[in-house]
């Protein structure tokens, strides 16, 4: 396997958070903060890595995806508007919801975690979404007694359970349709949602899907409000995103004849960040929304209806890139691998409990040292964390530096998104807390885990 370099900042920008450079000392630093054990002090709680969030980074790229939109569904182009929804289930705490709101972001939902967060952090309940392919009712009473502005249907059962829940509150709930659009695209099989044999959506082909949304015309209880379709997760080409907007037009026109309305088309997320320098540069929030807007006002125009609103929900394009993992090293060891051949295994404090995606999705990353310049050649080596499994490898081929020791800093860039939010306490590891930086100063957005929240539910030990 061809081994990786990690590109610093100033050549590929768009793998790091934007306020990032080298220092005049060499040092990496974030939002005007060094990233040394001299300016994290306490930050390194020596228990886990720290994840370092740019704030100004994370204000930019929502401020981009935002305006993207709106300037490609602009009335004067005959479009109803645009809104983003930013998928929580990439990176979810209540800093970041209220930042999201603060700049006219819609929050998307799928458990009743993520609903809860959202709505105690002060989302405005009419910009919010609930997903999900099994909700319960705990989750559904949630959603309509706060009159939520969409609830994404995923399958037929859910109708009458969503009507009847409505009724107790003698309200109309905002209904969508997950439409199965038979797109298939994306990474990894299982970041791919829109072929037929997999459990998200109702199928256009079968049907389902315009059954779902003529029943749910035909509902008093519900509202109507839209289409959506995801056709999965890290798609590098736009091609899959026109092609499921176009299956949706033709839908929305077959129920426009049945004279019901759809006033909302949702085409989802699952645009493509880089995560290494292998990979090629990611497709601009302008030309996605451009082709997204320009396929649906095509389509329209072709059957004759009216454009309706446009709605996507990016997840790892927004929070992937503004984050970074910060890892300790803690042990440095050669190993022999062939004949007159030795691998360099780095062990970080971390690993697969912070960040999964190697493990589950053969995932690649890349790694520099931060604290300090890299002055020594480099020699072949492997990130590994400190789990108990053998498999428990961040970055399997790199080059690092010949001397990183025990003690440096390796920074992991493009972690933000699938990073925090799933991660475990796997070997009763503490997860990583979340330290915004911006100007030169710092906060927790999310404190590192204890000992005491981690034993809080144990019935022996904590609390509960
Ligand atoms: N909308 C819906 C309905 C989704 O299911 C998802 C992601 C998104 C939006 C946001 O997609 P994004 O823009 O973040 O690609 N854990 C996997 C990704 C799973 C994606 C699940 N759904 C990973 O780490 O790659």
């Amino acid at each position: 396997m061809a081994t990786n370099t990690c590109p610093e900042p100033a050549t590929r920008p768009d793998l790091w958070p934007t306020n990032t450079c080298r220092d005049a000392n060499g040092v990496l630093s974030i939002g005007g903060v060094a990233l040394n054990r001299e300016t994290l002090g306490d930050a390194l709680t020596g228990h886990q890595p720290v994840i370092v969030l740019d704030e100004a980074a994370l204000r930019g790229r929502a401020e981009v995806w935002r305006a993207a939109m709106e300037e490609a569904c602009w009335s004067g182009y005959g479009m109803a508007g645009a809104q983003v929804y930013y998928a929580g289930k990439a990176f979810l705490c209540g800093k970041l919801v209220q930042t999201l709101s603060e700049l006219g972001l819609g929050i998307d939902t799928a458990s009743l975690g993520e609903l809860t967060l959202a709505l105690r952090a002060g989302a405005n309940p009419a910009n919010v979404g609930l997903h999900g392919n099994a909700k319960t009712d705990a989750e559904l009473h949630l959603a309509i007694s706060n009159n939520i502005g969409r609830i994404i249907v995923d399958n037929e059962d859910e109708i009458a359970r969503i009507a009847a829940i409505s009724r107790h509150y003698d309200t109309r709930a905002n209904v969508m349709v997950r439409v199965t659009t038979g797109v298939h695209a994306g990474g990894h099989q299982y970041i791919a949602t829109a072929h037929e044999d997999q459990k998200f959506g109702l199928s256009l082909t079968t049907g389902a899907a315009e059954r779902a949304a003529r029943t749910i015309a035909h509902t008093p209880e519900l509202r109507l409000v839209g289409l959506h379709s995801h056709i999965g997760s890290q798609i590098t080409d736009l091609q899959g995103f026109a092609l499921a907007a176009k299956k949706l037009c033709q839908l929305r026109h077959r129920l426009i004849e049945a004279d019901i309305a759809v006033p909302e088309l949702d085409l989802g997320g699952g645009y493509a960040i880089a995560y290494t320098g292998a990979d090629p540069t990611p497709l601009r929030a302008k030309d996605v929304a451009d082709v997204l807007a320009k396929q649906v006002r095509e389509s329209c125009a072709a059957s004759g209806d009216d454009v309706p609103k446009l709605s996507i929900e990016p997840g790892r394009s927004i929070a992937g890139p503004v984050m970074v993992t910060c890892y300790p090293v803690i042990a440095t060891k050669d190993v022999t691998i062939a004949e007159g051949k030795t691998r360099r295994y780095v062990a970080v404090d971390g690993g697969m409990s912070d960040n999964i995606r190697p493990v589950l999705y053969q995932a690649s990353y890349t790694a520099t040292l931060a604290n300090r310049p890299a002055k020594a050649p480099t020699c072949a080596s492997r990130v590994v964390g400190k789990h108990c499994e053998s498999g428990d490898i961040l970055i399997a081929d790199i080059d690092l530096p010949a001397d990183v020791t025990a003690g440096d800093l390796l920074v992991m860039p493009a972690t933000g998104a699938y990073g925090r939010s799933m991660a475990s306490n796997y070997n009763l590891a503490l997860r990583p807390g979340v330290l915004a930086v911006n100007a030169g100063a710092s906060s927790w957005w999310v404190r590192p885990e204890t000992l005491t929240d981690l034993f809080a539910t144990d019935t022996a030990l904590g609390d509960a």
